[in-house]
């Protein structure tokens, strides 16, 4: 479902490089739920923006439904990303001046879903994640854990094949946190959506069926050991 190759990220501000992932090379399956855990700075965001097609990498391959989208060009794969991909940030990101509804349906109205099937399809996310009451209320008027489940409400609208979470609960307390991580674990199990969760937290990355962890921008739990050596060639990068 989704696979990072030999994939090396540095920064460059003016003249300084800064390296920030080095070789990461790991994969997912379709419908796994699996932790990237790291502390601040380990370049876990680097490495989400990078799978989610925000940036490309300086070297490497990211592979989504074996698509290579680091070859992709800006067009297509900004398509690909609202087809293919959802995202929840940590601070929700709603649009402020629409209502729960509408937010949640946003993503259907870039692609051109009749307002009837978009009011059907975020009225029913919103059951699954518990709030079909506020769907006329604005995001002011909810908690920080209801903000949250309307963002996940949004990432799930277009069906995705992969879900990115940035430190989803990463403004919430801990109560409310373990509400957000169950319904996430809850829709993953129902409608075997991908994801990856990113956080600081390893009680949160152990409750995922796997954690891939990072540390000073190498990868040093996943499939393959940090110290390994190149094995013999790769798996058939030219024939
Ligand atoms: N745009 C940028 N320019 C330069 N350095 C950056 C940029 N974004 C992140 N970094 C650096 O990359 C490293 C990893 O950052 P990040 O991926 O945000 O880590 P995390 O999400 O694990 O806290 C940090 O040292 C950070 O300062
Ligand atoms: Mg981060």
């Amino acid at each position: 479902m989704l696979r990072v190759e030999k994939v090396t990220h540095s920064f460059k501000n003016g003249n300084e490089t800064t390296a920030v992932l080095h070789d990461i090379n790991f994969s997912v399956q379709k419908g796994e739920m699996v932790a990237l855990l790291g502390s601040s700075g380990s370049g876990k965001s680097t490495m989400l923006n990078l799978m989610a097609g925000l940036m490309k990498p300086t070297e490497g391959h990211i592979y989504i439904a074996d698509h290579d989208i680091v070859k992709m060009s800006e067009n297509k794969l900004s398509e690909f990303r609202r087809k293919n991909i959802g995202f929840i940030f940590q601070a929700y990101e709603l649009i402020t001046s629409l209502t729960v509804r509408e937010n949640v349906e946003l993503p259907l109205v870039f692609q051109s879903v009749a307002p009837s099937v978009r009011k059907k399809k975020a009225l029913e996310l919103l059951e699954a994640v518990g709030i079909p009451d506020k769907a006329d209320l604005f995001p002011a008027q909810l908690s920080g854990g209801q903000q949250q489940r309307v963002s996940i409400a949004r990432s799930l609208i277009t069906e995705p094949s992969v879900i990115f979470a940035d430190e989803p609960t990463g403004n919430l307390d801990s109560k409310t946190e373990e509400e957000i991580i169950t319904i996430l674990l809850d829709l993953n199990k129902k409608m075997n959506t991908t994801f990856i969760v990113v956080t600081h937290e390893i009680e949160v990355a152990e409750q995922m069926q796997r954690i891939f962890t990072l540390r000073d921008g190498f990868m040093i739990t996943g499939e393959q050991p940090p110290t390994e050596v190149e094995s013999k060639g790769g798996e058939q990068d030219e024939s």
